[in-house]
């Protein structure tokens, strides 16, 4: 397959660093996650409402910016059969129907705390730089399709037993990931990005938004 057509090093780099790291912040993400328990149900509602604010209208916006970024032939296929299932299996309307369920349709305020971490983020993507690009929705990936469990825990403690969503998120997603990072080695060695570029800068943009889905905005700044 077009895997084949990656040079070796470039897989290397992948493997044995990149992947690692983000295997790492994403660990992390994991084990700081609130026990659901010792939440209030407005907390709880809370999580899931900005989940969906930053999700249901951003995720295949934020794929489409890293297919127009992407130079190179083997990760543009990629991009665009995520994008495509995306959009065939209609992941907007499950997520709008697991979050209407669970009685966490966001409000001005839930779409207001995370104004400004998500716009850094849609910045970023915006700039169309693929190498960064693809890290950052590979790290996407790979905390999601780890969070899916949570969320529905989340949801299950609301009340709500629609599970669609996350049923499908936590499976699709570890093949969604493994495939960005195959996207992400194929772009390295069509464009190898400059030594003084931080890779990891829409990445950690991207983490700060996820911590203000997981914590607020005013649990965050008063940490
Ligand atoms: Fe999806």
């Amino acid at each position: 397959m077009t895997s084949l057509a990656i040079p070796p090093v470039h897989d290397d780099v992948v493997g044995a660093s990149l992947k690692p790291q983000i295997d790492s912040i994403v660990g992390e993400l994991i084990d700081s996650l609130p026990d659901p328990d010792k939440l209030s149900p407005s907390e709880r509602r809370g999580i899931i409402a900005r989940y969906t604010a930053v999700l249901e209208g951003n995720f295949i916006y934020w794929m489409s910016a890293a297919y127009l970024s992407a130079k190179s032939e083997e990760a543009r296929p990629i991009l665009l059969d995520n994008l495509r299932e995306e959009i065939r299996d209609c992941h907007p309307a499950m997520l709008r129907n697991f979050t209407i369920a669970a009685q966490a349709f966001p409000t001005d305020s839930d779409a207001l705390e995370v104004h400004d971490d998500l716009t850094n983020v849609r910045l970023f993507l915006g700039r169309l730089s693929g190498v960064q690009n693809l890290l950052t929705m590979a790290f996407f990936e790979a905390f999601i399709q780890q969070f899916m469990a949570y969320l529905a825990n989340l949801a299950g403690t609301q009340g709500s037993a629609e599970r669609v969503y996350t049923d499908v998120h936590g499976v699709c997603d570890v093949a969604h990931s493994q495939e960005l990072f195959r996207a992400l080695a194929a772009e390295l060695a069509v464009d190898p990005i400059d030594p003084s570029t931080d890779l990891f800068e829409g990445v950690d943009l991207l983490r700060t938004l996820i911590q203000t889905i997981i914590y607020g905005r005013g649990e965050k700044l008063a940490a």
